[in-house]
């Protein structure tokens, strides 16, 4: 037997942030990072919860390291909320899952992202980073679930370009990784589909500026969370968590640059090759696992993306002196298992010569 659910309730379209008036009466505590706090847009979502006693926690940064988490479970504590509200992009919304899941309370999570990427908001995933090791966790709990999700576009409108590319890019990774993961199932299928071919059509044009394609990615973004919570990613996330917590990578650049490499190992598997190759056709391109290798390599280029390890400042000597540990953390990654060839450290080492 298998079981498929979506436990979170979704909000989108027009006047979506409303919703918020629904947590009227309660004390509400909204995770954030400095520069929305600054920005004016947190002023949007405190307007929508004037009926509440809210607070903020804005001590939210990129990759959210463990003691950001424990100083924001501190603040629970001492707030007592009855819900958390994350706003901003995946670092804020897995630093307020990770708040709420080591919290003695457990408060309710409501999410609205920033960014087209990561589809926190519908996933049971937090990552977390232990500096100190230069670790990525992936945390995977059903508890890490938000119970509402809300896409609001107009939040887009500000994302600086490259952010746009890196981000849109980690929305085909998650889409193309849940494609062929272990756990795909019709359901994870007809939500991968959906995910890529939407973020192929619209990342092009969304990173050209704000509009109809943001939102477009918003929903990608989403949809392509749904997708591989259900089935789960694979190693192009094993590679990508490791690497990043060991050279400061911005996750979605790192996977455009490995999303080609991991496809055509995956390819060695007949079943997943055949399952890519539709993919390339229901984008328009040949039906071949190739010509999806290539449609994703003029996409990296056009969106100004590194092909590279050594275009985004790591050696090629300190990748090798580093190989064993990248493989030991790969094999070790929560994401890696699901990867629908099985993986070795031999595959890893050959995997980085590629890469520099
Ligand atoms: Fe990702």
């Amino acid at each position: 037997m298998e079981r498929f659910s979506i436990p979170t309730t979704v909000c989108f379209g027009p006047g979506a942030l409303e919703v918020l008036g629904e947590l009227a009466g309660q004390r509400v505590l909204v995770v954030t990072d400095a520069f929305l706090a600054r920005s004016g847009l947190l002023d949007k979502v405190l307007a929508q919860l004037a009926g509440c006693t809210a607070e903020t926690f804005t001590d939210v940064v990129p990759d959210p390291p463990l003691e950001v988490v424990a100083r924001g479970v501190r603040k629970v504590e001492d707030f007592q909320p009855d819900a958390l509200v994350a706003f901003g992009g995946g670092s804020a919304l897995d630093c307020a899952k990770a708040m709420a899941h080591f919290s003695t309370l457990h408060p309710p999570l409501w999410a609205i992202p920033t960014t087209a990427g990561t589809g926190s908001e519908v996933t049971a995933f937090a990552v977390l980073t232990d500096t100190q090791n230069g670790v990525k966790y992936p945390l995977v709990e059903d508890s890490l679930l938000p119970q509402l999700a809300v896409l609001d576009p107009s939040f887009l409108d500000g994302v600086p370009p490259a952010v746009t590319a890196d981000t849109g890019m980690d929305v085909l990774t998650h889409a193309a990784e849940a494609w062929v993961a272990t756990g795909a199932t019709p359901y994870s299928d007809a939500l991968a589909e959906k995910a890529f071919t939407l973020a192929w059509e619209n990342l092009p044009a969304a990173f050209a500026g704000p509009g109809e394609a943001r939102a477009n990615m918003l929903l990608a973004a989403n949809l392509a969370g749904l997708a591989f919570n259900a089935a789960g990613l694979g190693l192009c996330h094993g590679l990508a968590h490791t690497l990043g917590g060991r050279y400061h990578i911005p996750h979605g650049r790192l996977n455009a640059l490995l999303l080609p490499h991991v496809i055509r190992f995956n390819a060695g598997v007949e079943a997943a090759g055949r399952k890519y190759g539709r993919l390339a056709g229901a984008c328009g391109l040949s039906p071949t696992w190739r010509a999806l290798v290539f449609g994703l390599e003029r996409l990296r280029s056009r969106l100004k993306l590194p092909a590279r390890l050594t275009a985004c400042g790591v050696e090629g000597k300190a990748l090798r002196a580093d190989e064993a540990a990248i493989a030991a953390g790969v094999l070790a990654d929560r994401c890696t298992p699901a990867n629908p060839r099985p993986v070795t450290a031999e595959d890893v080492a050959l995997l980085l010569k590629e890469l520099v």
